[in-house]
């Protein structure tokens, strides 16, 4: 009996002590007038129905409030008026999914997940770009499914290589082609010298 008890007590406080932790989402990317979702997740997930949930981007500056079971659209600002849903079923999961409608630039930095009761926060990012950057950045995408620069790149190496190979060798020839000629032209019986060392290479040759 004393055992149970002890055991209830240390599994209630080793619950009290687990911390409990906020897990953001990777940064999102959104583009200017579309919608975009924001998510944290505690973990171990607790249910969240009956909290106050608060997305803020900084002291007081509220994009979204959930409070006494409902939404409070009186706290958030202006500029995030009728373009924010919190998911609750989301909630009863430790979930806690915030999507945001008609994304304008002015979106466009940090946001914070604060449970207050919890002194819980977790921190996401938002990206937003304009349309603009958008296409380029799919143009950009598109074209790589082009070979890749660097095998291009490579390709073209190899071919400067060998035409290089093969000047360097033809120069070198005519250099020594040129230098022969002028010895020869020195030498007062160059021709018959001449006619030596091409019978000495001919003879050379069957070897
Ligand atoms: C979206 O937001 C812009 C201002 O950022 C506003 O001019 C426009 O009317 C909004 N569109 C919708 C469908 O709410
Ligand atoms: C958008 O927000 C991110 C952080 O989320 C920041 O690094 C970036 O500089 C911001 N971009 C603009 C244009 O303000
Ligand atoms: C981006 O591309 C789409 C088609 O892919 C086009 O309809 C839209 O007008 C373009 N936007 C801009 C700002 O160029
Ligand atoms: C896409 O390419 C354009 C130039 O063609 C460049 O200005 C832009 O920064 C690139 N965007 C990305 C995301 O790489």
């Amino acid at each position: 009996m004393i055992g149970k008890l002890l055991m209830a007590q240390t599994m209630f406080m080793l619950a009290a002590a687990l911390p409990l932790a906020c897990l953001p989402s990777q940064p999102v990317e959104a583009v200017e007038g579309g919608s975009v979702t924001l998510q944290c997740r505690l973990d171990p997930p607790i249910d969240l129905s009956s909290k106050t949930v608060e997305w803020n981007r900084g002291p007081n500056r509220y994009v979204h409030v959930y409070r006494s079971q409902r939404d409070d659209p009186d706290s958030q600002m202006l500029q995030y008026r009728d373009r924010t849903a919190l998911n609750h079923g989301d909630l009863t999961r430790g979930v806690l999914t915030l999507t945001i409608s008609n994304v304008s630039l002015s979106d466009n930095g940090s946001y914070e997940v604060y449970l207050p009761k919890l002194e819980v926060t977790c921190l996401t990012h938002l990206t937003v770009v304009t349309k603009d950057q958008e296409n380029q950045t799919k143009r950009n995408d598109s074209s790589t499914t082009a070979p890749p620069a660097g095998e291009r790149n490579d390709a073209s190496n190899r071919e400067a290589g060998r035409a290089t190979i093969i000047l360097t060798v033809f120069l070198i020839l005519s250099v020594l082609v040129v230098l022969l000629v002028l010895k020869s032209g020195k030498t007062r019986d160059g021709w018959r010298r001449s006619e030596e060392g091409r019978t000495e290479m001919l003879g050379n040759e069957p070897k």
